[in-house]
């Protein structure tokens, strides 16, 4: 089984949880909806609500309403995770496509990113689980950590591994973490089997945004959705170049430190420090980083017992597609 039967066979799930995305932004100041289904029409592969759905069936409960709205909830928060972050590192394109801050301003996205949280909040309180609540709100709480973190210590080189991994879990594989989490939730999982996906949920999340720090550097701008080097530009320390700045030569060193302030990066420097990166092997050690945490997710799934084991496969496929972006070029990168 690979990512495509995954996405096949939960098609019909999937536009379910599409519809209910499409149907609660609506709101009567209609640039709410307007930005909305720009935003949602942009693309991405919906992980997050597919962990959520995946993690239900494993544990016995199938797609229903209450499920999909929980769908929902996660890529709210995460959408409106992308409208802030792309303020905040002043992006201007993401899959492929106009953010949102670059085509209606700064303001607009961070308002209907607080929109869709409050949203978000809104649907969690229909339901009232306090297990539930507890669980997504502090995994946004911890998100948010993340992104004050990364912003706090842009343009310093000096940043170590244990940081760099840190920022990993707290900005992606919290909210990665506790979508596979509220599935298991929602199916009343035992504490073993809670365990068990969130186990998978952290090491899949820590793997996804490895995946993503390696393909800021390396991959075909037309497949990544935005062009290399953003994370270089931007000022952010992520494993690739840290990786380099440790194997360097002195000369090298002061080179990168010098980059790394400058606000103005060219696609010049950006090229010379791939060139560098390939040398080195800093994206090979990044990548191979980023399989051992996929292995470890899969792993940790294989240590409960589920109602329905045979969704273990389905995970197993999801985990394996992240790394493909990499080698493959018929895995568009564009997952976020
Ligand atoms: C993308 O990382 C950014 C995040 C995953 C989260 C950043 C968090 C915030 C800005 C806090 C906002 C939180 C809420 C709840 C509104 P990236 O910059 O490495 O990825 P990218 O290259 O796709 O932008
Ligand atoms: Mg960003």
């Amino acid at each position: 089984m690979d990512f495509r039967d995954v996405t096949q066979d939960l098609k019909s799930d999937m536009a379910k949880v599409e519809k209910a995305i499409n149907e609660n932004y609506k709101s009567d100041v209609p640039l709410i909806p307007g930005i909305s289904s720009y935003l949602m029409s942009c693309g991405g592969k919906r992980i997050r609500p597919m962990l959520t759905l995946l993690a239900a069936k494993l544990c016995g409960r199938d797609t229903d309403e209450i499920v999909v709205k929980h769908g929902c909830v996660v890529e709210y928060i995460h959408a409106a995770t992308l409208l802030h972050d792309d303020v905040v590192d002043e992006t201007t394109v993401r899959r492929g496509k106009e953010t949102v801050n670059a085509k209606w301003g700064s303001d607009a996205s961070i308002l209907v990113g607080d929109f869709l949280i409050s949203r978000a909040i809104l649907i969690l309180a229909e339901d009232c689980e306090r297990k539930i609540i507890q669980a997504i709100t502090e995994a946004t709480k911890i998100l948010v950590e993340g992104g004050i973190l990364e912003y706090a210590e842009a343009r310093k080189i000096k940043v170590n591994e244990k940081h760099i991994l840190d920022v990993i879990y707290r900005k992606t594989a919290s909210i990665l973490s506790v979508s596979a989490r509220l599935g298991g939730l929602l199916a009343n999982a035992t504490e073993q089997q809670e365990t068990a996906i969130i186990s998978f949920g952290d090491d899949f999340g820590m793997a996804f945004q490895l995946m993503d720090d390696a393909l800021d550097y390396d991959a075909d701008e037309k497949v990544l959705g935005k062009p290399t080097g953003t994370d270089f530009k931007e000022g952010h320390v992520t494993l690739p170049l840290h990786h380099l700045y440790h194997n360097a030569d002195r000369g090298l060193k002061k080179e990168i430190e010098g980059f790394i302030k400058n606000e103005n990066i060219g696609t010049k420097e950006v090229q010379y420090i791939v060139g560098h990166m390939h040398k080195h092997k800093s994206i090979d050690y990044t990548l191979n980083l980023a399989r051992y945490y996929i292995d470890r997710a899969k792993s940790h799934l294989r240590k409960a017992d589920f109602p329905e084991p045979k969704y273990i496969e389905y995970f197993d496929a999801v985990a394996d597609y992240i790394h493909s972006r990499h080698t493959s070029p018929s895995s568009p990168a564009v997952v976020k």
